[in-house]
């Protein structure tokens, strides 16, 4: 399956590209970048840099939004530490390439018609965009996987609000709305697949993946002290591509709320019509398997 990962690493971000670097299923044509979780210079530097450690350095990079449709992004270095990542990567050799990120998923998707699968793991204002200046992509791409919103349980920004959807509610509503096949994994599915301190300290990491994840995992507890699950919800959305029977899905045309006031990002599913396969359940234990398998290989 050709895939491209939209992405703002982002600790949960890097375990997630490791996973889809890695696996067999999934042929990574590239990466595009969002601001989200750290500033835009800092989730390509991540995405530069990650790309290195895994031995993909030729794998090509495009840069995209620094902020959302409207407004301005609100980062998550206290989660997931200075510079976005618990672990301060060597300094990437590599550059981005000319193309910037909305230009980038237009241009693969025409030239995959029916072929590409768009892994979003940030806010969605990249893809909005490239659906703004590209309405055939609408066709073109096969499938969207996003992780965002929460739409049976409280959101992590606010009682209502996923990160992603909150960082550009705009973005996430013409995405949602596009018609693209989507599969939507939401905070309803990222409560119980995670890893614990003794996941990380009794593993023999020896693949890149591997002893990324330890470190990164690793960092992330050493930054929270009183943490002791790290939420998998960017791998999870990784897994969804290649393990699809993990979940229960239903079919929902999902709209976003995008009015300022306290209910600003809610998602709301209306089942039974809707080109939106929300994902409302998951096997957590096999998840949390399947993600380590696919961190190990390679
Ligand atoms: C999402 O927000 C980000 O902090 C994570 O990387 C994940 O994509 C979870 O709400
Ligand atoms: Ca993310």
């Amino acid at each position: 399956m050709k895939a491209i990962i939209d992405t703002d690493p982002g600790t949960d971000d890097a375990l997630a590209i490791a996973m889809a670097l890695n696996s067999p299923d999934l042929d990574v044509l590239g990466l595009t970048t969002v601001g989200g979780n750290a500033s835009l210079a800092d989730t390509t530097r991540n995405a530069l840099a990650l790309a290195e450690w895994l031995g993909r350095s030729e794998l090509p990079v495009s840069r995209g939004a620094f902020r959302p449709v409207r407004g301005s992004f609100s980062y998550a270095y206290h989660y997931h530490g200075p510079g976005g990542l618990t672990v301060r990567l060597p300094r990437p050799s590599g550059a981005v390439m000319p193309l910037r990120a909305p230009d980038y998923l237009a241009y693969m998707a025409y030239t995959h018609p029916g072929e590409l699968v768009i892994i979003a793991l940030g806010p969605l204002t990249n893809v909005a965009q490239a659906i703004r200046g590209e309405p055939r992509m609408r066709k073109w791409v096969k499938h969207l996987y996003v992780m965002g919103g929460a739409v049976h349980v409280a959101g992590n920004v606010t009682p209502h609000a996923e990160f992603n959807i909150y960082s550009d509610p705009v973005a996430a509503g013409e995405v949602l709305g596009s018609g693209i096949d989507t599969t939507l994994i939401g905070l309803d599915v990222c409560g119980e697949p995670v890893l614990t301190p003794a996941d990380i300290e009794g593993s023999d990491a020896a693949s890149a993946g591997e002893l990324l994840a330890r470190e990164v995992v690793r960092g992330w507890f050493a930054l929270r002290p009183d943490g002791d699950r790290y939420m998998l919800c960017d791998p999870l959305t990784v897994a969804a591509a290649v393990r699809p029977e993990l979940f229960e899905h239903e079919r929902a045309a999902v709209s976003v709320e995008t009015e300022d006031g306290d209910r600003l990002g809610k998602t709301t599913a209306r089942y039974g019509e809707g080109s939106v396969r929300v994902a409302r359940a998951v096997r957590a234990a096999e998840a949390t398997a399947v993600v380590k398998e696919m961190l190990a290989v390679g």
